[in-house]
């Protein structure tokens, strides 16, 4: 009887270890573009392989699905989806680019920072490059930024002040701090929060005939109806060829 036991708890956990690796086999496909059960996500426009000019903005669409629901109609929220935008200099390195969105980018997109910090332009409150310009050599103040970001701040960079976030953990705070400072001045990496808008073509260099924009397409979303936890799984992307002017 005791022996019975254990077999069919072993058996269960075997069930329970083979549903799993399904289910994370499933978010890989997705990941990739393949048959979604779980999640999807497309890059719709740009189309992979075009060309634009260096300096232009290029709209952008990104459809995101998962268990019936799509950004399509409405069902998904649009910050859920983030657009990470890398040049490199020649599109040949495009495969080697990777598909691991900074952790970072999950809080930034899931709270209300957008409302008021743009990545590149200052608006109601300064904008990632400005303040990962500002703190680059003093990777210490990280500390200090995340105390900001969750209990508010006034007076640093002028008249208006930052609330306080209960929504974002001391945690989340400091990588969040982490990454504006460490990289949220970096000169060939972009954000752009939604499923559609535009992006621009930013050479981080005087580009060669080959250099490009590596677009990556991630969901910052719950996976189900009423998942709390943000996951960020699941990319797609497209390579956009970089045209000079003449
Ligand atoms: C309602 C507008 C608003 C929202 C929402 C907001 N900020 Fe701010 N943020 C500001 C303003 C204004 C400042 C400048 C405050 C100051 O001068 O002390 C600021 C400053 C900062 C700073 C620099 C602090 C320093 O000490 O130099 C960081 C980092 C920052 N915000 C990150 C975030 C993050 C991350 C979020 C989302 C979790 C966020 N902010 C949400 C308005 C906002």
């Amino acid at each position: 009887m005791a022996d019975l036991k254990l077999t069919s708890s072993r058996a269960l956990a075997v069930a329970i270890l083979s549903w799993f690796c399904v289910s994370a086999d499933s978010i890989g496909h997705a990941a990739m573009g393949g048959a979604a059960t779980l999640l999807k996500i497309d890059v719709t426009s740009p189309a992979n392989g075009s060309s634009r000019l260096w300096q232009g903005q290029v709209a952008y669409s990104i459809t995101a699905a998962y268990d019936g629901k799509s950004t399509r109609f409405g069902e998904i929220q649009p910050n859920d989806v983030v657009l990470e935008t890398r040049y490199v200099s020649d599109v040949a390195m495009a495969s080697k680019v990777g598909r691991m969105l900074p952790t970072a980018l999950n809080t930034i997109s899931q709270s209300n920072c957008a409302g008021c910090h743009d990545f590149e332009a200052g608006g109601a409150g300064p904008s990632y490059a400005a303040i990962g310009a500002r703190y680059s050599g003093t990777p210490a103040a990280a500390a200090t930024l995340a105390l900001h970001i969750t209990r508010g701040s006034s007076g640093v960079w002028g008249s208006s002040a930052m609330p306080p976030h209960p929504d974002v953990t001391a945690a989340q705070a400091r990588v969040a701090a982490d990454w504006i400072i460490g990289h949220g001045n970096d000169a060939g990496v972009h954000y752009y929060l939604g499923n559609t808008g535009s992006f621009r073509m930013i050479p981080a260099e005087r580009p060669g005939p080959r250099a490009g924009i590596v677009a990556t397409a991630f969901y910052t979303g719950p996976l189900r109806p009423g998942d709390t936890h943000r996951t960020g799984t699941g990319a797609d992307r497209v390579v956009v060829m970089g045209l000079a002017h003449h």
